[in-house]
């Protein structure tokens, strides 16, 4: 009882990190611009993680269920509301499950808990005096779900018809009259020109200007409607009291971030170390409105301080236009022709966050083969397999290897490089410092012929210091490259019998008079870490079909 007590309190007592995605609509299947945040935030709590392993990490993703587009997109699957957002926020969790995002909450808009922390924060915000009724007409734009203001409308031609669009998402909108709760919005503009003041509160800076922008230049800054009428959004949760309106869908996605931890349940709270406001937020540029200016407004109106740091990626696309339902471009993760650490891996390594990257299957399957496949998948079977360890260890260093120094050097600087790329969410960075040690070690390997050495007794201790030293370049590209890979990372520490993955055991053997100094088994067995991909579609098609 006493123990139970003492570990409550510590939990208690240690702030957890608290990082999120943006929760997905269960409009359409998912496709890899969803999982693209998704991986981001899982890379960033398996950093974090790696870095403090003490630290009480939460994670959280999950769907968002409520509104038109759901309501039309059952209609048309001809399927019930519950019934339809079951299926597709499965289809989420299993996409998590199939690409190691390992969440440590999922919720669903749709939950019990979920309606109360919304009550529950509409009310306060009731309370605080920031909602009012008034009526209000404008161009609504359902795919967006908002108001667009005339000045970001234009004319199109589509299918023969001349149709208004929303300027940047491109999808159509509506003239809408109708009575609605508002929220004082414009009450907060200078709060949050200070907020978005703050350094780093949005990242990459780039966004930070954009909203800096946004609130300059707009002539006007509006209050925004917060509910619709519920005759025409019936599946969304009610206004307390008023039956006839519904909760706007994007106020009722934000609060998403505070049911998480628990609220409005102070108590819920305290026991889940208290983490608001989040450490990070993980969203796409099409969203950087909702979470830049709405969500730090409607959180300070409930008094509440805003997120510690919302951090902004861009797209992917196909053919240089954006991935989405709408343009039939999407393109589901399991259509991918390559294993799912394949995919990951592009998608970290291959896009930088202000930069939208463009995906394609040749693009993929080269940097899968070139790189996990050859340079590191290919090393690691050469050191591990029995050709030329017989014996399946990871020799002790017992001399210097005088040949070996660039590559020393390359792996002597490769923690401190990774852990500032990491901090600064520079994905791509990390992969190419740690594929610049893996040449070295390739080159290393190829000039030390080991499959010569290995033929000459007189040899045998020059042959363990080009295993050892090319082993504990593996060893620590491995450690480094788990938040991007972390199945691949896995199975390749495990096969060098790797107990200690943290960021603290990254230091290489020849700086440490207390590192690897002792022979050690590694696992046997045949291994190949990532095999080749086929560049023959067809077979590769057929292939995976028969799977
Ligand atoms: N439901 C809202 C978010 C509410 S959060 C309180 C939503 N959902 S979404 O399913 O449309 O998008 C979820 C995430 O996927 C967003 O971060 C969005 O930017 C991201 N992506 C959707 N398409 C994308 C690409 N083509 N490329 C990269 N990410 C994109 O918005």
């Amino acid at each position: 009882m006493r123990l139970t007590l003492r570990l409550l309190s510590s939990a208690i007592a240690k702030r957890p990190f608290y990082v999120t995605t943006p929760i997905f609509y269960v409009n359409a299947p998912p496709h890899i611009g969803h999982l693209y945040s998704a991986v981001v935030a899982d890379a960033i709590q398996r950093f974090e993680k790696l870095i403090s392993p003490d630290c009480n990490v939460i994670f959280s993703t999950g769907t968002d269920e409520h509104g038109t587009k759901i309501q039309q997109a059952a209609l048309k699957a001809n399927l019930s509301l519950p019934h339809y957002c079951d299926t597709v926020s499965n289809e989420y969790r299993q996409l998590f499950k199939d690409f190691d995002v390992e969440y440590t909450d999922f919720i669903r808009t749709t939950e019990e808990r979920h309606t109360k922390a919304v009550t529950h924060f509409w009310n306060e915000l009731l309370k605080n005096d920031y909602i009012y009724k008034a009526k209000y007409s404008g161009w609504y734009s359902v795919n967006d779900e908002a108001f667009v203001p005339e000045t970001h409308i234009k004319e199109e031609i589509r299918d023969g018809e001349k149709i208004k669009v929303a300027t940047d998402s491109g999808h159509p909108v509506e003239w809408t009259e109708e009575s609605n709760y508002m929220f004082r919005m414009s009450a907060f503009r200078t709060h949050l020109q200070e907020w978005l003041r703050t350094d780093g509160v949005v990242t990459p800076a780039k966004y930070q200007k954009q909203l800096l922008d946004m609130l300059r230049n707009d002539t006007y800054f509006p209050d925004i409607s917060v509910s619709r009428p519920s005759s025409r959004v019936h599946w969304a949760i009610r206004v307390p009291n008023d039956e006839e309106q519904s909760i706007y869908v994007w106020l009722d996605a934000l609060i998403n971030y505070l049911t998480v931890i628990g609220y409005p349940d102070d108590d819920a709270m305290k026991l889940r170390g208290r983490p608001w406001p989040a450490d990070v937020h993980v969203i796409g540029k099409d969203i950087l409105k909702f979470h830049g200016l709405y969500w730090p407004a409607f959180l300070m109106a409930a008094r509440r301080p805003p997120p510690r740091r919302l951090l902004c990626h861009a797209h992917w696309t196909v053919d240089g236009s954006k991935m989405s339902k709408s343009r039939r471009n999407a393109v589901p993760p399991r259509r991918a022709p390559a294993p799912p650490a394949a995919l990951r891996y592009l998608l970290l390594r291959g896009s930088t966050l202000p930069h939208d990257a463009n995906y394609s299957e040749t693009k993929l399957i080269n940097i899968a083969n070139s790189e996990l496949a050859d340079t590191l998948g290919n090393l690691a079977s050469r050191c591990c397999g029995a050709a030329l360890n017989p014996r399946q260890e990871f020799p002790a260093l017992r001399r210097p290897h005088p040949r070996a120094r660039p590559l020393r050097d390359a792996l002597d600087r490769l923690p401190d490089a990774c852990y500032e790329h990491y901090t600064n969410y520079e994905f791509y960075k990390v992969a190419d410092a740690v594929m610049h040690c893996l040449h070295q070690a390739n080159l290393f390997f190829e000039t030390e012929r080991p499959w010569e050495l290995k033929n000459r007794a007189e040899c045998q201790s020059e042959l363990d210091a080009v295993l050892h030293i090319t082993m504990e370049t593996l060893r620590v590209c491995g450690i480094v490259l788990q938040p991007l890979v972390p199945g691949l990372a896995g199975r390749l520490l495990d096969r060098l019998a790797v107990a200690e993955r943290g960021w603290r055991d990254l230091r290489p053997s020849w700086q440490a008079a207390d590192a690897i100094h002792e022979t050690r088994r590694i696992q046997g067995g045949k291994f190949v870490l990532f095999p080749r991909i086929s560049k023959d579609k067809d077979n590769l098609h057929k292939k995976q079909a028969s799977a």
